[in-house]
Protein backbone atom coordinates (compact mmCIF):
# COMPACT_ATOMS: atom_id res chain seq x y z
CA UNK A 1 0.00 0.00 0.00
CA UNK A 2 1.43 3.04 -0.89
CA UNK A 3 2.90 5.68 2.26
CA UNK A 4 2.39 9.06 0.07
CA UNK A 5 0.91 11.81 2.13
CA UNK A 6 -1.18 14.55 0.05
CA UNK A 7 -1.88 18.34 1.83
CA UNK A 8 -4.89 20.11 0.13
CA UNK A 9 -4.72 23.10 1.64
CA UNK A 10 -3.04 26.36 2.69
CA UNK A 11 0.27 27.59 2.91
CA UNK A 12 1.29 31.63 4.53
CA UNK A 13 4.39 33.19 5.24
CA UNK A 14 4.49 33.89 8.73
CA UNK A 15 5.99 37.37 10.35
CA UNK A 16 6.12 36.56 13.71
CA UNK A 17 6.99 38.93 16.33
CA UNK A 18 8.39 38.18 19.68
CA UNK A 19 6.66 40.73 22.34
CA UNK A 20 7.13 41.42 26.10
CA UNK A 21 3.56 42.14 26.24
CA UNK A 22 0.67 43.20 23.80
CA UNK A 23 0.01 46.73 22.91
CA UNK A 24 -3.42 48.01 24.03
CA UNK A 25 -5.90 49.36 21.59
CA UNK A 26 -4.35 52.70 20.42
CA UNK A 27 -0.83 51.95 22.15
CA UNK A 28 2.64 51.51 20.75
CA UNK A 29 5.27 49.29 22.77
CA UNK A 30 8.35 47.82 21.23
CA UNK A 31 8.93 44.37 20.60
CA UNK A 32 12.34 42.97 21.18
CA UNK A 33 12.28 40.18 17.82
CA UNK A 34 11.05 39.80 14.55
CA UNK A 35 11.11 36.50 12.66
CA UNK A 36 9.90 35.95 8.89
CA UNK A 37 9.50 31.95 7.82
CA UNK A 38 7.23 29.76 5.97
CA UNK A 39 4.21 28.39 7.29
CA UNK A 40 0.20 28.22 6.82
CA UNK A 41 -1.78 24.97 8.65
CA UNK A 42 -1.43 22.82 5.22
CA UNK A 43 2.41 23.36 4.47
CA UNK A 44 3.32 22.89 8.29
CA UNK A 45 1.71 19.65 8.20
CA UNK A 46 3.28 18.81 4.70
CA UNK A 47 6.90 20.07 6.06
CA UNK A 48 6.79 18.10 9.68
CA UNK A 49 5.96 15.14 7.36
CA UNK A 50 8.76 15.24 5.24
CA UNK A 51 11.04 16.24 8.06
CA UNK A 52 10.42 12.73 9.39
CA UNK A 53 11.41 11.37 5.69
CA UNK A 54 7.68 11.11 4.22
CA UNK A 55 6.63 11.29 0.61
CA UNK A 56 4.59 14.26 0.33
CA UNK A 57 2.32 15.87 -2.50
CA UNK A 58 1.39 19.53 -1.95
CA UNK A 59 -1.91 21.14 -3.48
CA UNK A 60 -1.92 24.76 -2.86
CA UNK A 61 -1.88 27.89 -4.43
CA UNK A 62 0.71 31.16 -4.05
CA UNK A 63 0.02 34.23 -5.04
CA UNK A 64 1.90 36.76 -8.02
CA UNK A 65 4.69 38.18 -5.32
CA UNK A 66 8.47 37.45 -3.86
CA UNK A 67 6.16 35.10 -0.72
CA UNK A 68 5.79 32.49 -3.68
CA UNK A 69 8.97 31.78 -4.72
CA UNK A 70 9.99 31.55 -1.05
CA UNK A 71 7.34 29.01 -0.36
CA UNK A 72 8.09 26.48 -3.77
CA UNK A 73 11.60 26.31 -2.75
CA UNK A 74 10.73 25.85 0.88
CA UNK A 75 8.30 22.82 -0.56
CA UNK A 76 11.13 21.80 -3.12
CA UNK A 77 13.99 21.95 -0.49
CA UNK A 78 11.86 19.42 1.72
CA UNK A 79 11.73 17.29 -1.69
CA UNK A 80 8.19 18.05 -1.60
CA UNK A 81 6.34 17.33 -5.00
CA UNK A 82 4.74 21.11 -6.26
CA UNK A 83 3.59 19.79 -9.43
CA UNK A 84 0.16 21.22 -8.06
CA UNK A 85 1.34 24.18 -6.05
CA UNK A 86 -0.03 27.19 -8.91
CA UNK A 87 0.46 30.77 -8.76
CA UNK A 88 -2.39 32.97 -8.71
CA UNK A 89 -2.10 35.93 -11.28
CA UNK A 90 -2.89 39.66 -9.34
CA UNK A 91 -3.10 38.27 -6.19
CA UNK A 92 -0.99 38.18 -2.86
CA UNK A 93 0.20 35.12 -1.36
CA UNK A 94 -1.10 33.66 2.23
CA UNK A 95 0.10 35.76 5.13
CA UNK A 96 0.18 35.42 8.77
CA UNK A 97 1.14 37.92 11.17
CA UNK A 98 1.71 36.42 14.25
CA UNK A 99 2.68 37.40 18.15
CA UNK A 100 4.39 35.27 20.67
CA UNK A 101 4.01 36.26 23.96
CA UNK A 102 7.08 35.44 26.88
CA UNK A 103 4.62 32.19 27.76
CA UNK A 104 4.80 30.61 24.32
CA UNK A 105 1.10 31.28 23.56
CA UNK A 106 0.52 32.87 19.98
CA UNK A 107 -2.32 35.04 18.73
CA UNK A 108 -2.21 34.96 14.82
CA UNK A 109 -4.38 36.76 12.14
CA UNK A 110 -4.35 35.29 8.66
CA UNK A 111 -4.94 36.93 5.25
CA UNK A 112 -5.26 34.24 2.97
CA UNK A 113 -4.57 35.81 -0.66
CA UNK A 114 -3.57 32.78 -2.97
CA UNK A 115 -5.40 30.37 -0.84
CA UNK A 116 -8.77 31.99 -0.89
CA UNK A 117 -8.58 30.40 -4.99
CA UNK A 118 -8.61 26.71 -4.09
CA UNK A 119 -10.92 25.22 -6.03
CA UNK A 120 -12.83 21.60 -6.28
CA UNK A 121 -11.42 22.08 -9.77
CA UNK A 122 -7.75 21.99 -8.85
CA UNK A 123 -8.32 19.10 -6.67
CA UNK A 124 -9.61 17.23 -10.16
CA UNK A 125 -7.00 18.53 -11.88
CA UNK A 126 -4.79 16.54 -9.24
CA UNK A 127 -7.13 13.62 -8.98
CA UNK A 128 -4.32 11.33 -10.67
CA UNK A 129 -1.45 11.97 -7.99
CA UNK A 130 -4.22 11.69 -5.28
CA UNK A 131 -5.27 8.77 -5.91
CA UNK A 132 -2.29 6.97 -5.69
CA UNK A 133 -1.49 8.37 -2.02
CA UNK A 134 -2.82 6.30 1.26
CA UNK A 135 -3.70 10.09 3.01
CA UNK A 136 -5.00 13.32 2.46
CA UNK A 137 -5.15 16.18 5.24
CA UNK A 138 -7.04 18.99 4.93
CA UNK A 139 -7.43 22.19 6.94
CA UNK A 140 -10.04 25.03 6.67
CA UNK A 141 -7.56 27.68 5.28
CA UNK A 142 -9.17 26.85 1.78
CA UNK A 143 -12.26 26.85 0.77
CA UNK A 144 -15.12 24.95 2.49
CA UNK A 145 -15.94 23.96 -0.83
CA UNK A 146 -13.03 22.48 -1.89
CA UNK A 147 -12.61 21.15 1.99
CA UNK A 148 -16.36 18.72 1.50
CA UNK A 149 -15.35 17.97 -2.57
CA UNK A 150 -11.61 16.51 -1.10
CA UNK A 151 -13.45 14.37 1.46
CA UNK A 152 -15.95 12.87 -0.93
CA UNK A 153 -12.80 12.15 -3.39
CA UNK A 154 -11.56 10.44 -0.82
CA UNK A 155 -14.51 8.38 -0.15
CA UNK A 156 -15.32 7.56 -3.75
CA UNK A 157 -11.32 6.46 -4.48
CA UNK A 158 -10.44 4.58 -1.07
CA UNK A 159 -8.11 7.22 -0.26
CA UNK A 160 -8.38 8.11 3.36
CA UNK A 161 -8.88 11.51 4.51
CA UNK A 162 -7.99 13.77 7.56
CA UNK A 163 -9.95 17.02 8.48
CA UNK A 164 -8.46 19.55 10.81
CA UNK A 165 -11.09 21.68 11.71
CA UNK A 166 -8.55 25.16 12.26
CA UNK A 167 -9.15 27.89 12.49
CA UNK A 168 -12.07 26.96 14.42
CA UNK A 169 -15.62 27.86 11.60
CA UNK A 170 -18.86 27.90 12.55
CA UNK A 171 -20.23 27.71 9.00
CA UNK A 172 -18.27 23.97 8.84
CA UNK A 173 -21.43 21.50 7.87
CA UNK A 174 -21.03 18.46 10.27
CA UNK A 175 -23.28 16.73 7.48
CA UNK A 176 -20.92 17.18 4.74
CA UNK A 177 -17.71 16.28 6.63
CA UNK A 178 -19.25 12.59 7.78
CA UNK A 179 -17.10 10.67 5.47
CA UNK A 180 -14.07 11.91 7.06
CA UNK A 181 -11.82 9.36 8.25
CA UNK A 182 -10.25 11.28 10.79
CA UNK A 183 -11.57 14.25 12.62
CA UNK A 184 -8.44 15.85 14.49
CA UNK A 185 -9.81 19.28 16.36
CA UNK A 186 -8.69 20.87 19.19
CA UNK A 187 -10.64 21.67 22.69
CA UNK A 188 -12.04 25.34 20.55
CA UNK A 189 -12.92 23.49 17.53
CA UNK A 190 -14.70 20.53 18.76
CA UNK A 191 -16.69 23.08 21.18
CA UNK A 192 -17.90 24.97 18.06
CA UNK A 193 -18.75 21.68 16.11
CA UNK A 194 -20.09 19.86 18.49
CA UNK A 195 -22.37 23.05 20.44
CA UNK A 196 -21.54 21.37 23.60
CA UNK A 197 -19.02 22.53 26.84
CA UNK A 198 -15.79 21.04 27.02
CA UNK A 199 -14.56 22.66 30.17
CA UNK A 200 -13.84 18.60 31.74
CA UNK A 201 -12.41 15.52 30.47
CA UNK A 202 -15.72 13.94 30.20
CA UNK A 203 -17.30 17.29 28.13
CA UNK A 204 -14.79 16.41 25.71
CA UNK A 205 -15.25 12.91 25.43
CA UNK A 206 -19.04 13.49 25.43
CA UNK A 207 -18.74 16.15 22.49
CA UNK A 208 -16.14 14.11 20.61
CA UNK A 209 -19.26 11.33 20.94
CA UNK A 210 -21.95 13.41 19.25
CA UNK A 211 -19.84 13.74 16.40
CA UNK A 212 -19.80 10.54 16.26
CA UNK A 213 -23.98 10.22 16.76
CA UNK A 214 -23.87 12.52 13.32
CA UNK A 215 -21.70 9.53 11.76
CA UNK A 216 -17.73 10.74 12.45
CA UNK A 217 -15.88 7.79 12.67
CA UNK A 218 -12.84 8.61 14.46
CA UNK A 219 -12.53 11.88 16.42
CA UNK A 220 -9.18 12.77 17.98
CA UNK A 221 -9.14 15.47 20.18
CA UNK A 222 -5.92 17.63 20.38
CA UNK A 223 -5.49 19.02 23.96
CA UNK A 224 -2.50 21.29 23.97
CA UNK A 225 -0.73 20.15 27.30
CA UNK A 226 -3.00 17.24 28.56
CA UNK A 227 -1.96 15.38 25.76
CA UNK A 228 -5.19 13.70 23.02
CA UNK A 229 -8.12 11.93 23.31
CA UNK A 230 -9.26 9.24 20.77
CA UNK A 231 -13.24 8.80 20.31
CA UNK A 232 -14.43 5.60 18.24
CA UNK A 233 -17.32 3.60 18.36
CA UNK A 234 -15.08 1.07 20.31
CA UNK A 235 -14.13 3.31 23.51
CA UNK A 236 -12.24 6.64 24.08
CA UNK A 237 -8.37 6.07 24.87
CA UNK A 238 -5.67 8.91 26.54
CA UNK A 239 -3.19 9.77 24.75
CA UNK A 240 -0.84 11.15 27.44
CA UNK A 241 1.35 14.35 27.58
CA UNK A 242 5.22 14.29 27.74
CA UNK A 243 5.81 17.86 29.67
CA UNK A 244 8.40 20.01 28.29
CA UNK A 245 9.14 24.16 28.67
CA UNK A 246 7.20 26.05 26.06
CA UNK A 247 9.38 28.60 24.08
CA UNK A 248 6.54 29.03 21.03
CA UNK A 249 3.53 26.64 20.57
CA UNK A 250 3.12 28.15 16.84
CA UNK A 251 2.64 25.06 14.67
CA UNK A 252 2.22 22.99 17.32
CA UNK A 253 -1.46 21.74 16.41
CA UNK A 254 0.54 20.96 12.53
CA UNK A 255 3.72 19.39 13.94
CA UNK A 256 1.38 16.84 15.51
CA UNK A 257 -0.89 16.24 12.31
CA UNK A 258 1.90 16.34 9.89
CA UNK A 259 3.77 13.48 12.48
CA UNK A 260 0.63 11.49 13.03
CA UNK A 261 0.18 11.28 9.17
CA UNK A 262 3.21 9.99 8.80
CA UNK A 263 3.76 7.75 11.82
CA UNK A 264 0.11 6.51 10.55
CA UNK A 265 0.77 5.75 7.03
CA UNK A 266 3.99 4.25 7.89
CA UNK A 267 2.51 1.69 10.73
CA UNK A 268 -1.02 1.60 10.62
CA UNK A 269 -1.13 1.84 14.44
CA UNK A 270 -3.36 4.68 15.29
CA UNK A 271 -2.47 4.62 19.12
CA UNK A 272 1.32 4.06 18.27
CA UNK A 273 0.89 7.03 15.93
CA UNK A 274 -0.64 9.75 17.78
CA UNK A 275 1.78 8.82 20.88
CA UNK A 276 4.37 9.74 18.55
CA UNK A 277 2.47 12.77 17.73
CA UNK A 278 2.20 14.10 21.09
CA UNK A 279 6.26 13.75 21.69
CA UNK A 280 6.95 15.35 17.71
CA UNK A 281 4.52 18.32 18.66
CA UNK A 282 5.92 18.39 22.21
CA UNK A 283 9.68 18.65 21.07
CA UNK A 284 8.50 21.32 18.50
CA UNK A 285 7.35 23.82 21.45
CA UNK A 286 10.57 24.05 23.18
CA UNK A 287 12.15 25.64 19.97
CA UNK A 288 11.10 29.12 18.35
CA UNK A 289 9.37 29.64 15.09
CA UNK A 290 7.06 27.05 13.17
CA UNK A 291 8.73 24.89 10.72
CA UNK A 292 12.02 25.27 11.86
CA UNK A 293 11.09 23.94 14.83
CA UNK A 294 10.38 20.84 13.48
CA UNK A 295 12.49 17.97 14.20
CA UNK A 296 13.99 15.49 11.37
CA UNK A 297 13.64 12.14 12.07
CA UNK A 298 17.02 11.87 14.02
CA UNK A 299 16.18 14.78 16.07
CA UNK A 300 13.13 13.10 17.17
CA UNK A 301 14.64 10.28 18.03
CA UNK A 302 17.30 11.69 20.03
CA UNK A 303 13.83 13.94 21.83
CA UNK A 304 12.10 10.86 22.39
CA UNK A 305 15.15 8.67 23.83
CA UNK A 306 15.47 11.44 26.17
CA UNK A 307 12.15 12.03 27.65
CA UNK A 308 11.19 8.24 27.88
CA UNK A 309 14.49 7.45 29.41
CA UNK A 310 13.70 10.23 32.24
CA UNK A 311 10.46 9.22 32.78
CA UNK A 312 11.61 5.56 33.55
O1 LIG B 1 -1.05 26.67 12.87
C1 LIG B 1 -0.06 27.67 12.77
C2 LIG B 1 -0.21 28.39 11.48
O2 LIG B 1 -1.43 29.08 11.47
C3 LIG B 1 0.85 29.43 11.21
O3 LIG B 1 1.96 28.92 10.53
C4 LIG B 1 0.10 30.49 10.42
O4 LIG B 1 0.56 30.62 9.13
C5 LIG B 1 -1.37 30.07 10.46
O5 LIG B 1 -1.77 29.47 9.30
Amino acid sequence: MSKRIAVVGSNMVDLITYVARMPERGETVEAPRFEMGCGGKGANQAIAAAKLGAEVLMVTKVGDDPFADTTIRNFQDHSIDTRHVERVPGTSSGVAPIFVEPSGENSILIIKGANAALSPADVDRAADDLKRCSLITLQLEVPLETVYHTIAFGAEHGVETLLNPAPACAELDVERIRKVTFLVPNETELAILSGMPVDTDAAVEAAARSLLAKGLRTVIVTMGGRGALLVTAEGATRINPVRVTPVDTTGAGDAFIGSFAHFYTETRNLTLALNKAVRYAADSITRPGTQKSYATAKEFEAFCKAVDGAAQ
